[in-house]
């Protein structure tokens, strides 16, 4: 499988990496610990001891550093050994691969690329405690390749059969096409749905003009917003992006990452919420409820996928319409592996 190396990739949740807590995880293959020194800045390492390999994450943070909890190797945040038990010099090469890390909107992003980390490259997502939006978040891991996930968010025609019991769009996110516009490091998304039930939280009975727009951004960050506007609003804007502003009913954002583990081997991170003039936390908790419901449903059609492709070495895809998205974005990385290479 393809992947850029050039980007920002999301470790895991800020939450879940606590000052004096080492998280280990895999990133493209590469074992990487991440800790938090007490000043609350972030350091992140090849998860491999020097010495014998062990993981640095089941090590014990000391001050700004990181020791490994097997025969006690002291590394300090540049991945250097300052220390090692028992003898007096410790030799120039005692030192571990670190890689860029920043914290930004409540995600651990984790630059992979050869080059110079590029700051202007971490998507703007929306952290949970932005005060405009109630969101709650979550993840779940894959056994699979994080490009069949990427494809499937890539191509929301799948809502209408995956997901026809949990989120109930019914038959028009397959049968009617969206506006898709190349971007530069992704593709944006919209459509619109007219005369159609609330998104969420309101009476059933009532009808809106539904819009749902996303970006889904380099190396696999979908960010959407989504919204009911009064009937006319679609046709007001000639179906087009629309003034956020008017949206009168069930305004909600989701931030979701897809990151490749490994082969085979996948992270998927999620968060979900209404806007606060559209919902409270009681909808925050159930719309995340609906989202471990549909995003199970999208594990187990994509993991059976993979399987079945796992055992079909030599098939290859019969594309369809809606798979432009798909296709757009799969030449988009492409070509910038292929200039990452050159
Ligand atoms: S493996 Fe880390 S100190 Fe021995
Ligand atoms: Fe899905």
């Amino acid at each position: 499988m393809t992947y850029v190396r050039n980007a920002w990739y999301v470790a895991e949740w800020s939450v879940n990496v606590p000052v004096g807590k080492p998280f280990g995880t895999t990133i493209l293959g590469e074992p990487i610990v991440i800790f938090r020194k007490p000043d609350g800045g972030l350091a992140a390492m090849a998860n491999r001891c020097v010495h014998r390999g062990a993981p640095l994450s089941l090590g014990r943070c000391e001050a700004d550093g990181l020791r490994c909890m097997y025969h006690g190797m002291l590394y300090n945040a540049a991945g250097c050994v300052t220390e090692i038990p028992g003898q007096d010099a410790v030799p120039p090469n005692a030192k571990v691969k670190t890689y860029p890390v920043v914290e930004k909107d409540s995600w651990v992003w984790v630059w992979m690329g050869d080059t110079v980390a590029d700051a202007a490259l971490v998507p703007k997502a929306i952290g949970l405690d932005d005060p405009n939006w109630l969101l709650g978040h979550g993840h779940m891991d894959y056994d699979a390749e994080a490009q069949l996930i990427n494809d499937n968010l890539l191509d929301f025609s799948h809502l209408s059969y995956v997901h026809a019991s949990s989120f109930q769009v019914g038959d028009s996110f397959a049968q009617e096409q969206p506006v898709v516009t190349p971007l530069d490091r992704g593709i944006r998304y919209e459509r619109w749905t007219t005369n159609a039930a609330p998104p969420l939280g309101a009476n059933p009975t009532l009808r809106f003009d539904n819009y749902i727009t996303y970006d889904f951004l380099i190396p696999g960050i979908l960010l959407m917003w989504s919204g009911g506007f009064p009937l006319g609003t679609a046709a007001k804007f000639n179906h087009g992006r629309p003034d956020f502003d008017l949206a009168c009913n069930g305004v909600n954002f989701t931030n979701q990452a897809v990151t490749p583990l490994q082969p085979g081997k996948a992270r998927y991170l999620f968060s979900w919420g209404p806007h606060c003039k559209h919902g409270d936390a009681i909808l925050r908790d159930n719309m995340i409820k609906l989202a471990y419901v549909a995003f199970n449903e999208d594990k187990t059609m994509i993991e059976a996928q993979q399987k079945v492709l796992h055992r079909s070495p030599d098939f290859q895809i019969m594309p369809s319409r809606h798979d432009r998205t798909v296709l757009l974005y799969t030449r988009l990385v492409e070509k910038l592996a292929k200039q990452e290479v050159a």
